[in-house]
């Protein structure tokens, strides 16, 4: 271990997790590096500037660099012998031709890393797995490193949101280490001794359970939106208002406020791949029927984005043939360039295909989701996006969105149509402006 017994760390992968991790590990006083195979992004990590839209990042990122304490490379003979503690943060997306999860990056992770290693290491995963991965990576890392070198692992689901990723990185609800060894416990609560004199709950747990921690959590949070979503679907038919109902029952709290957003839905990087490598792996163990109602939650959340495209067509008149509709938002939520399963571009990517002439803006997702959905009409503002339209979609609640003015937009739009697909404005200001306002589950 180097200079008064401080462990160096490496971190492997720069994604959203990787890159926030490094920098905030190294504001927090260690030796950081950083380990990519993308060229780009540790050209651009390296100089300051993230390779994605993540607010606070370019500032710690930044005061990181500064402090001389962070570094990044493509090579991963120089991370494994320059860390102490290796934290593995690359991508587990959906495998392409089926729900579960491609781990291959992560093998590739530690195969790459560990037979690089010059001195003992603990590996620590962060990135989500299937249960049952940390244990064969222990034995896999064990087996693959040097003579003479001892391997220790553990597991750190880490529960970031993306927007949020620099203060949920910083200060955790609680840190979560899945581990059967009481030295890697020991290194890592050195690691984290920042968060937790700071009130961080610390817990630690079996491997086993440290991986479905973070499966877990997130299909109770995709619970919880899908719940509210279908009865959006019920305050449809029954003329009720799913966001008073939403107000109504998060004052118990039991039930609480938080996820109860009804609208267009769950997407990201995470909630609905990790909720299917979820059932993947429950089948695999034989236990398909204990989660079998993920399968209804994912139903319910991708019916909300054909809902949002129905009543788009119903709004004008029976079809979207030709309309103008103006898209605004195609990031899968707000505050993020991410557009991976977005339902805002699901749904504009849906109505082109009916043959409407789509007009997408994002403030900040233009590129990412032009490379996923060329054919789409991108245009520069929200305005241009409105422009003649024949409907406004709200599809992605940006603040720019939420604080559009109802009077200025009517004098550009065709038709006076808003569909509010996040349920984020206020009916009763568009209508008095003069707008056909609709919203999910709302009279
Ligand atoms: C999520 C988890 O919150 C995080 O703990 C985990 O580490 C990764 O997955 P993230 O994907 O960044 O984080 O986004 P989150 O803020 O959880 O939102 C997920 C999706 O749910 C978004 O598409 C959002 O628009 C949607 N959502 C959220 C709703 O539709 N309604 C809500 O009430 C809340």
């Amino acid at each position: 271990m180097s200079e008064q017994s401080q462990p160096r760390l490496s971190v492997v992968g720069t994604g959203y997790l990787g890159a926030v991790h490094a920098a905030c590990m190294a504001n927090f006083g260690f030796e950081v590096i950083g380990v990519d195979v993308d060229e780009l992004k540790v050209k651009q990590l390296g100089s300051g500037q993230p390779p994605f839209y993540e607010p606070g990042l370019p500032e710690v990122l930044d005061q990181a660099l500064e402090s001389g304490r962070l570094h990044f490379t493509t090579d991963m003979a120089e991370a494994a012998a320059f860390g102490d503690v290796h934290f593995i943060c690359v991508g587990t997306p959906q495998s392409a031709n089926s729900n579960a999860a491609d781990i291959s990056y992560v093998n590739a992770a530690v195969e790459g890393l560990v037979p690089h290693l010059t001195g003992d290491a603990l590996l620590v995963g962060k990135s989500t797995v299937p249960v049952g991965t940390a244990a064969r990576l222990r034995d896999v890392s064990q087996k693959l490193a040097p003579e003479g070198v001892k391997v220790e692992l553990a597991w750190n689901p880490e529960f970031l949101r993306e927007g949020f990723a620099v203060a949920d990185t910083q200060r955790p609800d609680r840190i979560v280490i899945g581990t059967d060894s009481d030295s890697a416990d020991e290194l890592l609560r050195q690691v984290y001794s920042n968060q937790i004199s700071a009130g961080v709950p610390y817990l630690r747990t079996d491997l086993a359970t440290s991986e479905l921690v973070k499966v877990a959590a997130n299909s109770f949070l995709a619970t919880k939106i899908s719940f509210i979503n279908a009865m959006a679907e019920v305050c449809d038919r029954a003329g009720a208002d799913v966001t008073a109902l939403a107000h109504a029952i998060g004052y118990d709290d039991r039930i609480g406020s938080k996820f109860l957003r009804a609208g267009l839905g769950f997407g990201g990087g995470c909630l609905p791949k990790d909720i299917r490598a979820f059932m993947a792996r429950a089948g695999e163990l034989g236990v398909d029927d204990a989660l079998s109602f993920l399968k209804e939650i994912d139903d319910i959340n991708l019916r909300q984005r054909s809902r949002t495209a129905n009543a788009a067509a119903t709004m004008l008149g029976g079809t979207v043939n030709e309309k103008v509709i103006a898209a605004l938002g195609a990031a899968f939520k707000p505050d993020s360039d991410d557009v991976r399963d977005s339902p805002a571009l699901d749904v504009a990517a849906n109505l082109h295909l009916q043959g409407a002439n789509v007009r997408v803006y994002d403030p900040k997702a233009m590129v990412n989701a032009a490379a996923q959905f060329p054919t789409l009409d991108f245009v520069d503002s929200a305005v241009e996006a409105c422009a003649g339209a024949d409907i406004v979609l709200l599809l992605t609640e940006w603040n720019e969105f939420v604080t559009l003015d109802p009077h200025e937009l009517a004098s550009r739009t065709a038709g006076r149509r808003i569909l509010d697909a996040r349920n984020v404005l206020d009916p009763a200001q568009w209508r008095e402006a003069g707008w056909q306002y609709q919203g999910i589950g709302r009279p």
